[in-house]
């Protein structure tokens, strides 16, 4: 057998795009509770009102800065639509587990609704009814045989925190995360062993809204968040570690193979440094020292992080136990023009790769980006690897007698297990498990959509809301539960 025997196989979804129950049982509002539905075309946008009564709204295009007005607060206004309120209400669906745990589910990833448990992120008391949701979360998991696997923070910064500090970029932000991890560790401990903190923490530089919290995404802030958030996951290492010594907290990182696309050495450089943008924070995170490459390019463009020594003490004692990632397909890059170009997870887009396919939204198909990455991580790192996002987003179509006929999704599955399964078996990766992207459909983060579907598990809902959230197991359903049970030997 290739893969361990504890090998963890499962599948992912986020608060956001999945629960809905925004507002119920006491939930404050966060970051994307603010922002609109889009499509591949249109980006979704964050809405806002100033104190004078004005209103608008802030498109959020992945991968390019944005301004967010001065006095502008973000807010709920009327005549827009918002996934994430409703999402596929899994706040009232909690059957879906037992669904889940039909294919043979050994782990599900979820995240906690940070604003469910601290309205404001920083309350003083725990809001009870929003813990005693994940009570019943964590508890059905362990009932059926899954173990948990919880992101504390899936892009779901609490709004009052992107309003009173600019999210991340305020270091205030680092004691109020401890807090809110410290409370979970406590609560949970015995039940959930692994964790996760920031959900692609390199979202900040692609998504700082989303990844951060940022209003003002300055080069400048977009930096001091991200050293915020890794000063916050140090200190969560260590206070999981001191408060159940079984617990292991992991890093996670929006992490794919990069191509160059031609044998120009220039090209050869533009993927080192598109590289070097992409692992300077697992460098730091689960390396445990800021890369020189990094604080040179800080000296270069004047970027000044906060002054606090102990800063580096802490991330250097306390790196990520293991190291997670997301892996849709790879990019590539060049320093040639006229070349065709492609779209990739928060818009790390780059050209068309003329040897593989994408889906409808231009996102490529790679079947050795896994083994590719695996490798670069393992070898970088050597620490202990988990895929935790994967998967092909498709305009499913539910058929009159309730099927669909997603092969494309199992034969892209097949694939990329298979690499997978080279990573380890051929190269000797160490790998804990592969959550896939997503366990069950649920709104898209990028676009906003329903109809960019990932699931194992059809849900009735379009892109308005509409639909009787009805749920139906897909042709991938099955053929997931047998790859399990055979522990990914059976993979036709
Ligand atoms: C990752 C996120 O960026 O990719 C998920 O962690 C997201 O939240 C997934 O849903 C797929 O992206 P999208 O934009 O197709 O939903």
């Amino acid at each position: 057998m290739s893969l361990r025997e504890d090998f963890l196989w499962g599948g992912a979804t986020a608060a956001n795009q999945y629960e809905g129950g925004y507002d119920q049982d006491g939930k404050g509002l966060n970051a994307i509770d603010v922002m609109t539905n889009g499509s591949h075309t249109t980006p979704r946008q964050v809405t806002w009102k100033k104190a004078d009564g004005q209103t608008g709204t802030t498109p959020l295009v992945w991968g390019k800065p944005f301004a967010f007005p001065k006095d502008a607060i973000p807010t709920i206004l009327d005549d827009y639509y918002y996934p994430s309120h409703t999402g596929t209400d899994f706040y009232h669906h909690l059957e879906d587990l037992g669904l889940l745990a039909e294919m043979g589910f050994k782990c599900y990833r979820f995240s906690i609704n940070w604003s469910r448990i601290f309205p404001n992120g920083d309350d003083e008391q725990v809001n009870q009814a929003g813990l005693a949701f994940y009570d019943r979360v964590v508890d059905t998991c362990l009932r059926l045989g899954m173990e948990p696997l919880v992101t504390l923070s899936h892009y779901e910064t609490p709004l009052s925190l992107v309003i009173r500090y600019n999210g991340w970029s305020d270091r205030k932000m680092i004691p109020i995360f401890e807090k809110y991890a410290k409370t979970l560790f406590n609560h949970f401990k015995g039940r959930v062993k692994y964790w996760l903190t920031f959900n692609e923490i390199n979202a900040m530089d692609h998504a700082p809204y989303m990844g951060g919290g940022l209003l003002d995404t300055s080069a400048q802030n977009r930096a001091q968040g991200a050293h915020n958030q890794f000063v916050a996951s140090a200190l969560a290492v260590k206070a999981a570690h001191e408060i159940d010594p079984n617990m292991q907290v992991g890093q996670m990182l929006a992490c794919s193979a990069i191509y160059t696309y031609t044998c120009d050495p220039k090209d050869a450089l533009k993927v080192m440094e598109a590289q070097q943008n992409e692992l300077f924070y697992a460098d730091v995170q689960t390396g445990g020292r800021y890369p020189e490459y990094r604080l040179k390019k800080y000296a270069r463009e004047g970027i000044v992080l906060e002054d606090c020594s102990e800063d580096y003490e802490l991330i250097a004692k306390y790196p990520a136990d293991f190291l997670s990632f997301s892996c849709y397909g790879s990019h590539v890059v060049t320093t040639h023009e006229n070349t065709a170009q492609a779209e990739g997870n928060l818009g790390m887009n780059g050209v068309k790769n003329p040897y593989l396919e994408t889906n409808a939204w231009g996102w490529t198909i790679d079947p050795y980006c896994l083994r590719l990455t695996l490798n670069t991580l393992w070898d970088r790192y050597h620490k202990p690897l988990w895929i935790v996002e994967n998967g092909l987003g498709w305009s499913d179509e539910l058929t009159p007698d309730g099927k669909v006929h997603d092969d494309y999704r199992i034969n892209y599955l097949k694939a990329n297990l298979k690499s997978m399964k080279d990573a380890v078996e051929i190269d000797g990766v160490d790998l804990l498990g592969y959550t896939m992207w997503s366990a069950i459909d649920l709104v898209s983060n990028g676009t906003g959509e329903m109809k960019k579907r990932y699931g194992f598990v059809y849900v009735d809902r379009d892109d308005r809301g509409n639909g009787s959230l009805k749920r139906y197991k897909k042709d991938s359903f099955d053929w997931y539960k047998q790859v399990i049970a055979t522990n990914g030997e059976n993979l036709d």
